[in-house]
């Protein structure tokens, strides 16, 4: 999905070709959350603008398709690395389009005048009203580039800016985006940099994540930034200036500004910058040499810093003279924090290259026996059959009385949901539904204040989880995150919540955050209910196969050539794939078949076993390729029945079945691949890795771009 990446440097000096390296470089390390689309923008040179002295121009370059072709588009656009700037903000950005196809003109950044470009912007998310903003500015006179949501935000910074100026105020960069947010409705990450503000940058966020990330050589004061809240004595100031200037401000066309509700800036608040930022001040209380990186992920910041400040919704990162400053449109509300605090990343840039492997799906996928132990570090303890999850400790009296659990993801994390729902159940006796974030949003689905909702997300970012999520906390529910990502808006919004610590997961297929939910989950059900005695037995059993849970997948990951064969010999050349599974193993089928679609465009579907005989048997023939779950378990004779209506059609299934178990005679199956057996609530961790494998040699073989398949994203921030 978009991503958004931003670099100012102050008293470290840069030549544009540097500043340029690292806007690409903080590009590429996105590309894998899936774009269609990237560009950026940089300062150009100082050119005279008649009477008004000189200002600086700007250098957009933008193009569809990957980052290395924007490199490219650099170099042959032949731009002059040499000028040095010991002060400088440039915006880059990576585009999966929602509004206008992946054409140039619809790329980022998108500026708010083709004659000097005033304001340049860059945004994720969507603004739901830029139909009536645009008609609103198209009759002020302002020209339309492109078909995006953005470029409205482009034009309304001028249009604001401009507006100021007739009222005899030259607004602050943070105020000026004040007035320009509150005419956006809608999910933004936005970046703006302005020639009126040259070194600034202006970050804000809503429903869309943004974080700062600080380098400098020298010790911070403190590891906070304060927030600055509007005060109600400027609102005051305010409100009196509109009423002397209003009647005097007549847009282009005549037209009152007060169609907009502009309110100009009170003149006392222009320029008035008079508060510092105490975390970057130096001992002597001189300002520091310091790098801001702004992006939507701090994958792309990592290598250059590991101290970030994650922003909070409506939040205004306003970056001048090598500070950091916080600002907020609203006064302070009660209970509301007043510092961000600046936070050590615990990613390492290793985490997020391949190292030996051909894919980041590879190499996820062979991570799984460390990310499954991380999962459980510090958490289990295996010789007194404890779980301990410090995230949730102290809300689990609360959980324990709830109504009931409602667990609410998307894609692969809603199958992480279904996998667990039947162990939470028998653990808690609590009653569980399992909803898709968008399906449960559609129906408005009742929330009380007594019930847990439980959100599932590797990303944290998810729009349909993320509104799902609002919609619940408006209802008084209590909420818990079961997330992979740190800092990310579900981590934050919701009340508790465990982090998977599977680490960052780059492949577009979710395959080890798959298995890290699960565990998580499963973590989760044995502390609801480890005041339960009469359940001591079945916890032991749990948690001591949970010991063996990362060996046992090292063992599954060698039958890799096996499924390579397979796959070369058998199903590379088919059109669809069923999997059969049934009990614990239908969201192992769900997640296969949806790996499989996800890589390898292959139609594939994952079905209810009990449901075979009530339509799906109708397709069994002797060519039909069907993969089928028969690990052990109290549902294994079922399974087992399942095959034998599959097989009396000619069908000849794949089983997956447990290390030396005859599945009926070899002739009657195509072939088996054999896992080890775990505790009934346990298999499908092991049992979904062959289908991992299938999934990544059948799109490796189709010579599909396994890390970045087609129409998907990583993480999808709209709805
Ligand atoms: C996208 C990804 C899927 C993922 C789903 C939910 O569709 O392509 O792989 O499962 O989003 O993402 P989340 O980050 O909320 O787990």
């Amino acid at each position: 999905m978009c991503g958004i990446f931003g670099y100012v440097n102050f008293l470290v000096d840069k030549n544009r070709g540097e500043i340029v390296d690292t806007l690409i470089e903080g590009l590429q390390r996105l590309e894998y959350r899936g774009y269609d689309s990237a560009g950026f923008a940089v300062d150009g040179k100082l050119f005279n603008d008649g009477d008004n002295g000189e200002i600086m121009s700007n250098i957009i370059v933008k193009c569809p398709g990957k980052v290395k072709v924007l490199r490219q588009k650099v170099a042959d656009d032949k731009i002059d690395r040499s000028d040095v700037f010991d002060n400088h903000a440039g915006i880059a950005h990576t585009r999966w389009a929602t509004h206008g196809q992946p054409k140039e003109q619809n790329c980022h950044p998108h500026r708010s005048d083709a004659a000097k470009g005033e304001f340049i912007v860059v945004h994720n998310g969507i603004i739901t009203n830029f139909a009536a903003l645009r008609e609103y500015l198209l009759s002020k006179g302002h020209q339309f580039e492109s078909e995006t949501d953005t470029e409205c935000i482009a034009k309304l910074f001028k249009h604001f800016y401009d507006l100021n100026l007739k009222a005899g105020v030259s607004p602050d960069f943070n105020e000026l985006t004040k007035q320009v947010l509150h005419e956006l409705e809608g999910s933004y990450g936005l970046l703006v940099k302005s020639f009126h503000y040259p070194g600034e940058v202006c970050g804000t966020r809503k429903g869309s994540p943004l974080l700062v990330g600080v380098k400098t050589d020298r010790k911070l004061k403190v590891d906070f930034v304060d927030v600055e809240f509007e005060n109600n004595a400027s609102a005051a100031v305010a409100q009196q200036q509109i009423g002397q200037t209003l009647s005097s401000l007549n847009g282009p066309n005549g037209a009152t500004a007060q169609d907009l509700g502009f309110i100009p800036v009170a003149p006392g608040e222009q320029n008035l910058r008079t508060s510092q930022s105490r975390a970057f001040l130096s001992e002597d209380d001189l300002p520091t040499p310091v790098e801001f990186f702004l992006s939507s992920d701090p994958a792309s910041v990592v290598q250059h810093t590991k101290k970030v400040l994650f922003l909070e919704d409506d939040d205004i990162a306003h970056i001048y003279d090598g500070e950091l400053h916080i600002h907020r449109a609203s006064t302070k509300s009660a209970g509301e924090s007043t510092v961000r605090p600046i936070q050590t990343l615990e990613m390492e840039l290793n985490e997020i290259m391949k190292g030996p492997f051909k894919h980041f799906m590879q190499k996820e996928i062979f991570e799984q026996p460390d990310s499954t132990f991380n999962t459980m570090r510090g958490r289990i303890d295996f010789e007194n059959n404890t779980v301990t999850l410090g995230g949730l400790k102290a809300w689990l009296p609360t959980i324990r009385r709830c109504r009931r659990i409602i667990m609410i993801a998307c894609g692969t994390s809603y199958h992480s949901c279904l996998a667990t729902r039947s162990i939470f159940e028998e653990l808690t006796e609590i009653p569980v539904s399992v909803e898709l974030a968008s399906d449960f949003l559609d129906r408005r689905s009742p929330v009380f204040r007594d019930d847990t909702c439980v959100f599932v997300s590797q990303s944290g970012e998810t729009a349909d989880s993320i509104l799902a999520l609002q919609y619940c906390l408006e209802r008084g529910a209590l909420t818990v995150g079961i997330v992979n990502s740190v800092g990310s808006s579900m981590s934050r919004q919701t009340h508790c919540g465990v982090h998977i610590n599977a680490g960052p997961e780059i492949g577009v297929a979710s395959t080890k955050a798959y298995t890290s939910q699960y565990i998580a989950l499963v973590m989760f059900a044995l502390s609801l209910s480890n005041d339960s005695i009469s359940r001591a037995g079945r916890h032991e059993e749990i948690i001591q196969g949970l010991q063996k849970i990362p060996d046992q997948i090292k063992q599954v990951l060698k039958l890799e050539d096996k499924i390579k064969k397979l796959c070369n010999d058998d199903l590379n050349d088919q059109k669809s794939l069923l999997l059969l599974g049934r009990g614990y193993q239908f969201a192992t089928a769900l997640e296969g078949a949806l790996k499989i679609k996800e890589i390898s465009y292959m139609h594939s579907e994952g079905v209810l076993a009990g449901e075979l005989k009530h339509g799906v048997l109708a397709l069994v023939d002797d060519k039909l390729p069907i993969i089928a779950f028969a690990t052990r378990d109290s549902l294994f004779p079922k399974t087992m029945s399942a095959i034998e209506q599959v097989t009396a059609r000619d069908g000849r299934p794949i089983v997956v079945c447990n290390e030396g178990d005859a599945i009926i005679s070899n002739d009657k199956v195509h072939t088996t691949l054999e896992v080890p057996q775990t505790v009934d609530c346990l298999q499908g961790l092991l049992n979904v890795i062959p289908v991992q494998l299938i999934s990544y040699w059948l799109a490796v073989n189709r010579g599909i771009d396994v890390d970045f398949p087609r129409n998907l994203a990583k993480s999808v921030t709209v709805e």
